[in-house]
């Protein structure tokens, strides 16, 4: 990154999950699974679901109106909101727009934008690019997905993986040297078969006998597509912000299973007490896991300012990307 632009970073962040939690317990009575088996293989507990009648955006709401008052920023200030979701409200329009227009943000142009688990580190890299040239100097970016809606109850592959919830961080101008310093975004589109949602033109016919409108996994294949991609996106990005592993601070990685991210942490030698881990309360959340742990690490004063933060996920398409930041925003 050159020095003649402007250092892009976050200012504020927010998360939204709904009331209801469902348990493994729950789930034990509605599939042949065990919370057992869930905790051991996955790590996690419970996971919360969002009412019928509420969709993505409205979580996606709740939450960017934290993140929005974390950054001391109102909503007519927003020049670009930037949704990842693979549970939008709609094919056409956009949740960001929905969005746009429950948070009164009429200044806002709004998109969303679509890669999968990897969602929110590709929307907060391309935010920066609108920050670096100075075009905008405040950016929405918001992770949401309500994957209840979207999962085969009956398949207990699947169904025991997934939560609900909303992430955002809303990114701006900060001090030269601070904010986001390298990121590593990728895709290998050999594995679209590998995990995804039956919907659209080709989705609906991708797997074969898979129920349409669910989500569709081989797990075993994306356990070690991920385990090899996340190691290899965080050494890309280090390496383009001039850092070694030794100098990162906190992880942030995508809350898919404990055991991903134990092997990511290994592959940076990283004690897990540097890493953020909530997949116990909230399962799999794709593009809203990142930015609701980042969101709830940020709340509870984890980071200092000057702390090197590692974002980095995986996920359909398949899709990887990662960066890294120093914290810009001062502990209040
Ligand atoms: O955001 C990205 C989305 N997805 C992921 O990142 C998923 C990546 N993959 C994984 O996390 C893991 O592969 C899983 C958690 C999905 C599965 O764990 P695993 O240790 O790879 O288990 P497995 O697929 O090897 O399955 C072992 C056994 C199978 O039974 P058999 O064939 O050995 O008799 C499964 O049928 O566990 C069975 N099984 C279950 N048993 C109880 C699968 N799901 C369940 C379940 N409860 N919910």
């Amino acid at each position: 990154m050159t020095s003649t632009t402007i250092d892009a970073g976050v200012l504020g962040t927010g998360f939204y999950v709904p009331e209801r939690i469902l348990t493994n317990f729950d789930l034990e009575k509605m599939v042949d699974t065990s919370d057992e088996w869930i905790v051991e293989r996955t790590g996690i507990h419970e996971r919360h679901i969002s009412a019928k009648d509420v969709p993505a955006s409205e979580l996606a709401y709740q939450a960017a109106v934290r993140a929005l008052a974390d950054a001391h920023t109102k909503p007519e200030e927003v020049d670009l909101i930037i949704c990842a979701t693979l549970t939008g409200d709609a094919v056409c329009p956009s949740t960001a727009s929905f969005i746009q227009d429950k948070l009164g943000a009429v200044n806002a142009a709004a998109f969303d934008l679509a890669a999968a688990c990897s969602g929110f580190v590709y929307s907060s890299t391309v935010a920066a690019q609108f920050i670096k040239t100075g075009t905008y100097r405040r950016v929405l970016v918001i992770g949401v997905e309500v994957l209840s809606k979207f999962l085969d109850w009956e398949d207990r592959n699947t169904c025991v993986l997934f939560g609900d919830g909303a992430g955002a961080a809303v990114y701006g101008p900060v001090e030269k040297g601070f904010g986001i310093l390298g990121f590593d975004l990728g895709s290998d589109g050999s594995g679209t078969g590998a995990l995804g949602i039956a919907s659209g033109d080709r989705g609906r016919a991708l797997v074969e006998g898979q129920k349409q409108n669910c989500v569709y996994m081989n797990g075993a294949e994306v356990f070690k597509f991920a385990v090899r991609a996340m190691g290899a996106t965080m050494k890309r990005s280090l390496e383009r912000a001039g850092m070694e592993p030794k100098d990162v601070d906190w992880l942030v990685p995508h809350q898919a299973n404990i055991r991903i991210i134990q092997s990511a942490a290994k592959r940076l030698a990283l004690p897990l007490e540097k890493v953020i881990i909530n997949i116990g309360k909230y399962g799999n959340v794709p593009a809203a896991s990142i930015p609701m742990a980042l969101a709830e690490a940020a709340g509870e004063g984890r980071f200092r300012k000057g702390d090197i933060v590692v974002l980095a996920g995986f996920g359909a398409g398949l899709t990887w990307a990662s960066c890294i930041m120093r914290w810009a925003k001062e502990d209040l």
